[in-house]
């Protein structure tokens, strides 16, 4: 018997899922649940998530409609281990662990703290003014969310290339002190993964007040593609597709013949109102099914909670296991 892979990845409770979160993270991440090779583990990242959202409401709305957009997207929850980062409390043990053979100087040159203090800088500040240790100790926690499951492979954005790196280094120290306890964990960053514009053409972001929300009501959905942002070329002149936010989004959402099919309209000259037309049609047409299984999750959030509750009920066992080893010999046991 081969050893199946162990890839895992964790979706932050941050946001209300856009479509640029959709084609650059949550599609690719499904297409590797196909694989038989691969055994998936995704999970939500609520205990990441309590360093910028200090609501208790808000969290736990943001955590049922993230578990909702992945649910009604297709995870099947008997492929992949989908369970909630805080439900498997092994995780704070092993972040503290973790955070006992880790040099603060490799904390201080983590690019989300370095942003955070950088904003600091030229003002009359403290240079840590805003940082809190859930920030400054993020990518401890993070290792520990993928070395606890030996993980062998991470898909993540490029942003967080250097908290995969951070896992290597954090696994490395642990097994210089202790033995070979830890498997070293790669990054996949799928190549120059799209970067979804948004309805202005910056990166789609919720930080941009940009985004198309994924399972927004389809007038809404109309409404925003409309919105959308075009230059002044009138109907019946060519029209380039490069830089074209439209195009860029057809892309995502149509199959190939029909991409084809619109760069040739491009060229003829169809009008932009005719092309927000069709792209309304291809987004929706994938939209309207998961839209609906989404609404209808949010109305029996029980049915998510059971779905978490088997998911940390069998994620469990195997954080036991594996610290039982680490305690072991770290001399806890
Ligand atoms: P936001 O920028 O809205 O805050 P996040 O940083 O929470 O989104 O991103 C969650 C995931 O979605 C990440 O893996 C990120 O790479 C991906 N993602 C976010 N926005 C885009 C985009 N516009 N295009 C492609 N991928 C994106
Ligand atoms: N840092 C990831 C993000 O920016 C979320 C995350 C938390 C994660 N723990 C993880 C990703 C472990 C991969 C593996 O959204």
């Amino acid at each position: 018997m081969t050893l199946k892979r162990k890839t895992i990845t964790g979706v932050k409770p941050t946001g209300t899922p856009h479509v640029g979160n959709y084609i650059g993270a949550i599609k690719p991440a499904l297409d590797l649940t196909k694989d038989d090779d691969r055994q998936t583990l995704y999970f939500i990242a609520d205990l990441h998530a309590l360093n910028s959202i200090h609501n208790g409401k808000e969290l736990k709305q943001l955590t049922y409609e993230v578990a909702a957009t992945w649910l009604a997207l297709g995870l099947d929850p008997s492929r992949s281990l989908f369970y909630k980062q805080s439900d498997i409390t092994e995780l704070v043990e092993l972040q503290w662990i973790l955070g006992s053979v880790t040099n603060k100087g490799l904390l201080n040159r983590a690019h989300a703290y370095k942003a955070k203090m950088d904003e600091n800088k030229g003002k009359d500040l403290d240079e840590d003014t805003g940082v809190n240790m859930g920030l400054f100790n993020y990518p401890v926690m993070m290792a520990a969310d993928i070395l606890l499951f030996q993980s062998d492979e991470v898909p993540v954005g490029k942003d967080n290339i250097q908290h995969i790196e951070m896992a290597r280094d954090i696994a490395q120290s642990f097994n210089r002190y202790y033995g070979d306890t830890f498997k070293l964990p790669d990054a996949i960053v799928s190549k120059e993964t799209a970067v979804i514009p948004g309805l202005d053409g910056r990166k789609m972001s919720k930080s941009y007040g940009n985004t198309i929300p994924l399972f927004i009501d389809e007038k809404e959905l109309e409404k925003r593609v409309k919105r959308i942002v075009t230059d002044s070329t009138p109907p019946n002149e060519p029209k380039a597709t490069e830089d074209s936010i439209l195009f860029s989004l057809y892309q995502s959402f149509a199959a190939p013949e029909e991409t084809e099919q619109m760069q040739q309209a491009f060229a003829d000259g169809i009008g932009y109102g005719e092309v927000k037309k069709e792209l309304f049609n291809v987004m929706n047409r994938t939209l309207a099914g998961p839209r609906k299984t989404y609404h209808e999750l949010l109305e029996n959030k029980q049915k998510i909670d059971q779905l978490l509750r088997e998911g940390a009920e069998k994620a469990k066992p195997i954080a036991r296991r594996q610290m039982e080893i680490v305690k072991e010999r770290i001399g806890l046991l």
